[in-house]
């Protein structure tokens, strides 16, 4: 299986991967996590990825096909790309690569979100530094600590209102065309993902396992 995860900001796309790695032999790759481990290692390529994935706008094609291929040549395990491809030509990149390395996509899974949950979840979101647990908190009230490991819980820097605003406008104009890329495909498939996250990752399952 080799699973590509797609969604809006906040539609639970790293909740769900989560859950995946729990019940299926799968290796994840988030690209965004792959992004902030390079901007906190603070390397000069950190520190220009800094600039554009905390503004919420979208890293250039070459570099990301580039950094993926790194990483899905490293494992042998069926892969979850969770915020990859983000644009048509990432997807068109993808697929030459999976060709050239004997892999194939097997599943395209939407995970559908109104536009008006994206903000409340943006902002209410918390992940844990230790654990990488990731959690919603009352933003009124927000936890201090992990629920899971009890360690010290942070805020990404795109996680404003106005930087999630912005990062669904991206969302919009450049990764919802990558919809239509797959959806005559045959292995393209939406979800509500507008239910808890057990429903959601129920209905997922029932999917994988047809
Ligand atoms: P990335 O990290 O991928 O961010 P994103 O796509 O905006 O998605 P998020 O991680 O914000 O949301 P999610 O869907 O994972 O939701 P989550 O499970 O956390 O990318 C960040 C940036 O990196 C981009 O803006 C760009 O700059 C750059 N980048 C990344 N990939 C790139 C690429 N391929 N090309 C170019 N640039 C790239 O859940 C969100 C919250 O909701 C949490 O609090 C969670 O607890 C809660 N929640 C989840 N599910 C539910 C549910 N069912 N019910 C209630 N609450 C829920
Ligand atoms: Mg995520």
């Amino acid at each position: 299986m080799n699973i590509i995860l797609m969604g809006c900001p906040g539609a639970g796309k790293g909740t769900q991967s989560a859950k995946l790695l729990q019940a299926f032999p799968l290796h994840h790759i988030s690209t965004g996590d792959v992004l902030r481990a390079e901007i906190a290692s603070g390397s000069p390529l950190g520190k220009q990825l800094g600039e554009i994935v905390n503004k919420g706008n979208l890293v250039p094609d070459e570099l990301m096909v580039e950094m993926l291929e790194k990483i899905v040549k490293s494992t042998d395990k069926g892969i979850i790309f969770d915020g990859f491809p983000r644009t048509v030509p990432q997807a068109e990149a993808l697929d030459t690569m999976m060709q050239r390395l004997h892999r194939e996509i097997t599943h395209v899974i939407m995970i559908d979100l109104p536009a008006q949950e994206v903000v409340n979840r943006i902002c209410s979101r918390r992940q844990c530094k230790k654990c990488g647990a990731i959690l919603r908190v009352d933003i009124k009230n927000p936890l201090e600590k992990c629920s899971a490991c009890g360690g010290e819980l942070y805020t990404r820097p795109d996680d404003t209102p106005e930087r999630a605003t912005h990062r669904l406008e991206v969302y919009r104009n450049s990764t919802l065309p990558v919809k239509n890329y797959y959806q005559n495909s045959g292995k393209y498939v939406e979800v509500n993902g507008n239910q808890t996250p057990e429903k959601v990752f129920e209905d997922i399952t029932k999917i994988l396992e047809k």
